[in-house]
């Protein structure tokens, strides 16, 4: 369902390159719930926005649900998006609404 492979992200900058995302290999079946967790500024976001393509691999391959995230035409990935829930950390939480119902919402 979603499979990582070698995949490494790199954020180039003149203060210095960071190594974000380095060789991961993943598989999540699906219906497996899969939880990331680590210090902050480990690489979880980076590693989630990879899965949806809001940032691009340096390196690997990143398939959900059989499309290559890195690799399909905007349009495709339009259409894959459709499929992938993202819920952002700070933005756009209702706070009137329990974690639950943000999340079924
Ligand atoms: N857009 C970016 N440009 C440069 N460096 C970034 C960018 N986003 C994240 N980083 C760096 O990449 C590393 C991982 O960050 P991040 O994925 O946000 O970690 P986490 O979500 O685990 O806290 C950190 O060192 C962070 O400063
Ligand atoms: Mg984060």
């Amino acid at each position: 369902m979603i499979h990582l492979q070698n995949v490494s992200k790199t954020y180039l900058s003149k203060s210095g390159n960071v190594d974000a995302v380095k060789d991961v290999n993943l598989d999540i079946d699906k219906g497996e719930i899969f939880g990331i967790i680590g210090y902050s500024g480990a690489g979880k976001s980076s590693l989630i926005r990879l899965l949806n393509g809001l940032e691009l691999p340096t390196e690997g391959i990143v398939e959900v649900a059989g499309n290559r995230i890195n690799e399909v035409s905007n349009a495709k990935l339009r259409k894959a998006r459709q499929e992938i829930s993202m819920i952002f950390q700070h933005f756009n939480l209702l706070w009137s609404r329990t974690v639950r119902q943000n999340i079924m919402f």
